[in-house]
């Protein structure tokens, strides 16, 4: 199949606006005639909230080639919501994309399977592409298998998504996200290829072969071409290793 791979910066709660300036215009000049400027690779950024207007101004200033997403949203347009923010806000500064469900917000934010569908219908009425994160902890994986939660999640995130819509799928091994403990390469094929078939089954052959699905978790310059390498990773979601420069540019040279 013929996907663009995307790489991924998730930021987290790291950079403040002035921080996120600067580091955006030292990666654009790190990689500079690397092999994003022409297409072949998409590098997309996920700052916090505060930092996206800023860095959305720079990089259409510096018609810098890297695509925006937020970090999350609200599931719903407006109103009396304190402390969200609106997919139509995020759609209206430009963000192409949005993380959903990322194991950080299912933990810390109590986010159910239901809450992570609810979102991934807000960010695809308001025009955004969602970033479905999905993956098991420890403690599942020797009790249900490999596949099983993962494959669970997202069948109920795609419920409200259709065969033509836009997603991107992102498996993150709970265990494997910030400890340095990363999974091999066939492990996250063999998740990456059931997740595949979830979406054959639930959208149809034709977005299946389209859709990209990233894997993530303690993803660095050393180990990123071993993913490349598997036939259904199509990317990475790098989360540490996304704040340093050279690291993250590293990533985005990767050679299978
Ligand atoms: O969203 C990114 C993931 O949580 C991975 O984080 O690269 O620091 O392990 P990490």
């Amino acid at each position: 199949a013929n996907r663009t791979p995307l790489i991924a910066g998730n930021w987290k709660m790291n950079l403040d606006h002035l921080q996120a300036v600067a580091f955006v215009q030292k990666l654009h000049w790190t990689l500079k005639d690397a092999k994003h400027e022409d297409g072949s690779v998409e590098v997309a950024v996920f700052p916090p909230f505060t930092d996206i207007r800023s860095v959305q101004t720079l990089i259409d200033a510096d018609k810098i080639p890297f695509a925006l997403g937020a970090q999350d949203l609200s599931a719903h347009d407006s109103g009396a919501y304190t402390g969200e923010v609106s997919g139509a806000f995020l759609a209206k500064l430009d963000a192409k994309y949005v993380i959903i469900g990322h194991s950080e917000r299912r933990e810390y934010h109590s986010e159910s399977d239901e809450v992570v569908a609810s979102k991934v219908k807000a960010a695809l009425k308001h025009g955004l592409v969602p970033v479905i994160c999905v993956g098991e902890t420890l403690a599942q994986r020797e009790e249900s298998g490999p596949t099983a939660v993962s494959i669970a999640q997202l069948e109920t995130a795609l419920g409200a998504v259709s065969a033509s819509d836009d997603i991107v799928v992102a498996y993150e091994p709970v265990w494997a996200i910030g400890t340095g403990q990363v999974a091999s390469p066939e492990q996250a094929q063999e998740v990456c290829s059931a997740l595949r078939a979830v979406i054959a089954a639930k959208l149809g052959d034709e977005a299946a072969a389209r859709t990209r699905i990233l894997y993530g978790g303690s993803v660095k310059s050393a180990n990123i071409a071993s993913f490349m390498r598997e036939p259904d990773v199509d990317g990475a979601l790098v989360g540490g290793a996304s704040l340093v420069v050279d690291e993250f540019a590293a990533i985005i040279r990767f050679e299978k």
